[in-house]
Order: C-alpha cells, then sequence, then structure tokens
C-alpha cells in the first residue's frame, strides 16, 4: 500500500491508497478556524498547525485499516513542490524520517500533478479509474488557474494559465470584500444562487488570447463597484454582486476550455479539478460544454478537489509500477523545470 502525505498549504491530509490507485482510507484537517481571523493563509500558523496534527492523522489511518507501517505500506508519497515552504517542509522530513526508520521507499510528488490526478482516484472495491492520454485538465484552486494537455503519465502541457491572480484568489478577495466567511468561494457559491448574474456587467479578462487566463480585472472592477455602492450593502445587493461575478469568472475559465477543446478534438475526456470546481455554476455550464463537444466530464467527488492527500497517492501510481523513486525528498516553493513543459503550436 502507499501512505500518502499532503501539507503543501492550510490542509494536513494522509490517505492509503492501494498501489492501483483505490483509496481506502483518508482523513484531513483543515486550518480554517487558524487563518479565518486575518481572512488569508498567515504560512508561519499553516506550518505549526501541520506539524501538530500530522503525525496524530498518520497513526489514525494506519489504525483504521488495522495496518502498520512496518508490514503493510511499501512506498511513502509525499507532496514536495510548490506550495507555502515551511508547511513542505512539515510533510517532507516527516516522510524522509519515516521512510529512514522503516526502510521504505519514498517519492516526492508536484502538488499540481497530484490535481491532474485526483479524477482518477478510485474508491470502490475492485474499480480502477484509469485516464485516457491525450486529455485536458483544467485546474482552478486559490493559488492555480492553469489549463494542461495531459499527454502521458509524467508528461504535462501547460496551455495557458494566469497571468496574474488565480480564480479562487479573486473569489476569496470578493468574498473578503463583502465581508463572508473563509474561504470565501463556498459563501459567494451560495449567495450567487439567488441573484442576478447580468446585474453588473463585469469583465471576463483577455478574451482574445486563447488559453491564457486574467483575473486582476474583475477583482479591480468588483472593489470599485463595492465602494461606489451605498454601505452597508444589502443581501440582494450581495447576492448580485456574488452572481455576476461568478458569471464572469466562469465564463472566462471556460472560454478558454472551450478553446482547448477545439484545438484538440481528439481529445475524449476532460477534466476540471482544483477547490474552484466545487462551484455551482461552473459544473453546470461545463457540463453543458462537454456535452456539446461529446466529450466526457470528469469533475473529482468534493473531498479530492480541494487539497488531498489522496491525490499525491493517485500521482504517484505510474512512478511505483516504474520503479522510479527518491533517494530523500527535498521540499521547493516551486514546480521544478522538468515537472512542465510549454505547449508550442
Ligand atoms: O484547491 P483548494 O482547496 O486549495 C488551493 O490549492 O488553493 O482551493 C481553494 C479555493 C478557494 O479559493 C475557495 O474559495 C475555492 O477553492 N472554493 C470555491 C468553492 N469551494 C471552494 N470557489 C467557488 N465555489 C465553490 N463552491
Ligand atoms: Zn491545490
Amino acid at each position: 500500500m502507499i501512505l500518502a502525505i499532503e501539507t503543501s498549504c492550510d490542509d494536513t491530509s494522509v490517505a492509503l491508497l492501494e498501489q492501483g490507485g483505490r483509496c481506502v482510507y483518508q482523513i484531513s484537517k483543515d486550518q480554517i478556524k487558524v487563518h479565518k481571523k486575518y481572512g488569508g493563509v498567515v504560512p508561519e500558523d499553516a506550518s505549526r498547525a501541520h506539524s501538530e496534527v500530522l503525525m496524530a492523522l498518520i497513526h489514525e489511518a494506519l489504525e483504521a485499516q488495522s495496518i502498520s507501517l512496518e508490514n503493510d505500506i511499501s512506498v511513502i508519497a509525499v507532496t514536495n513542490r510548490p506550495g507555502l515552504m515551511g508547511a513542505l517542509i512539515v510533510g517532507a522530513v516527516t516522510a524522509n524520517t519515516l521512510a529512514m526508520v522503516y526502510g521504505k521507499k519514498i517519492i516526492g510528488i508536484n502538488h499540481l500533478e497530484g490535481h491532474i490526478w485526483s479524477p482518477w482516484i478510485s474508491e470502490e472495491e475492485g474499480s480502477i479509474f484509469k485516464p485516457l492520454f491525450p486529455h485536458i485538465c483544467l485546474a482552478v484552486s486559490g493559488g492555480h488557474t492553469q489549463l494542461y494537455l495531459v499527454e502521458a503519465p509524467g508528461s504535462y502541457s501547460v496551455l495557458g494559465k494566469s497571468i496574474d491572480d488565480a480564480a479562487g484568489e479573486a473569489l476569496d478577495k470578493l468574498a473578503k470584500s463583502l465581508d463572508l466567511d473563509f474561504p470565501g468561494g463556498v459563501y459567494v457559491d451560495q449567495l450567487a444562487r439567488h441573484g442576478n448574474p447580468d446585474a453588473y456587467p463585469f469583465p471576463i479578462g483577455i478574451r482574445k488570447d486563447k488559453f491564457n487566463f486574467s483575473f486582476s480585472g474583475v477583482k479591480a472592477a468588483s472593489l470599485r463597484l463595492i465602494s461606489s455602492l451605498k454601505t452597508p450593502l444589502s443581501q440582494a445587493m450581495k447576492q448580485d454582486v456574488c452572481a455576476s461575478f461568478e458569471k464572469a469568472i466562469t465564463q472566462a475559465l471556460l472560454l478558454k476550455l472551450k478553446n482547448a477543446i477545439v484545438e484538440f478534438p481528439e481529445i475524449r475526456q476532460v477534466t476540471i479539478v482544483g477547490g474552484v470546481s466545487a462551484n455551482t455554476l461552473l459544473r453546470n455550464n461545463a457540463k453543458k460544454l462537454a456535452q456539446e463537444y461529446s466529450k466526457e466530464l470528469v469533475i473529482p467527488p468534493q473531498k479530492f478537489c480541494t487539497d488531498n492527500a489522496a491525490m499525491i497517492g493517485r500521482a504517484a501510481c505510474w512512478r511505483l509500477e516504474g520503479g522510479i523513486f527518491d533517494s530523500t525528498v527535498v521540499a521547493s516553493p516551486r514546480s521544478h523545470v522538468e515537472d512542465f513543459k510549454s505547449w508550442q503550436a
């Protein structure tokens, strides 16, 4: 079995997977309470919170499955890049130590590669989800907005990315300026369900560029709008702002996804991953888009959308099959140059 560990940002997560990619157990602890009062993640507090709970979660997972590290785990997979340096170090040092003490193999995984593999985690006994190659993956989270051509295990081309803010970051900023709870995207989604998406015309970013995104325009426009409106904002106004903002973000994301679908007509699968893929409008409109172009759309269940360890274990499976291991894992705040190719037409 694989023991997987994720600590790159503000979720501590531990998972146990079979070597084919079935997740048999996952336990995660978020840090919402730790960061809530600041309206954003405080790196030092994140590291401290990871180190307080990580070993306890590992024990809990092993105990829940009545297995032991000594006898039942063959490899430890851990996120070692990109992310908050202190937070990554907690996971990497724990994994290196356990691997050395118990004589286990170890694999360092890029967090974004984890998201790319998150749609292919199975749970039911006997079931294995396998991707078709190539396929298109849209990754949208608080820290990243990226469009990938997933060519083969370990071969990922970046078609486009946000040239400024991530989509989730823009949603979280809007939420903060509307005094909504943390993490903001969830509450923007809830309010948007009751608002008018055409109330305010927000920009959808660099429309002409085929694959890249920009969310700083919509963010600035929303801040300008909010400061021009009479305060305190009524609930109805907040609902309208959220619905209009959500519409602009969703349109921008799906426009570039559509461009990718048109550019690569041979692909049969499209995936949407990362925390923002929980968004109601994005999910609904992505379904319509996929149907229109006869593509299979795969969006993982919520627990594998937000940061989680199962996706890290899943991304380790092909390396395990090929006998590709690390001798020790080193944390790095950035991706390695060889992790992703940039796509050239
Ligand atoms: O992938 P994730 O858990 O962490 C990062 O790697 O960033 O994504 C978190 C992001 C946050 O920006 C949060 O506001 C957003 O996902 N989010 C949502 C929803 N649920 C979470 N955004 C829109 N609608 C949602 N329902
Ligand atoms: Zn993430």
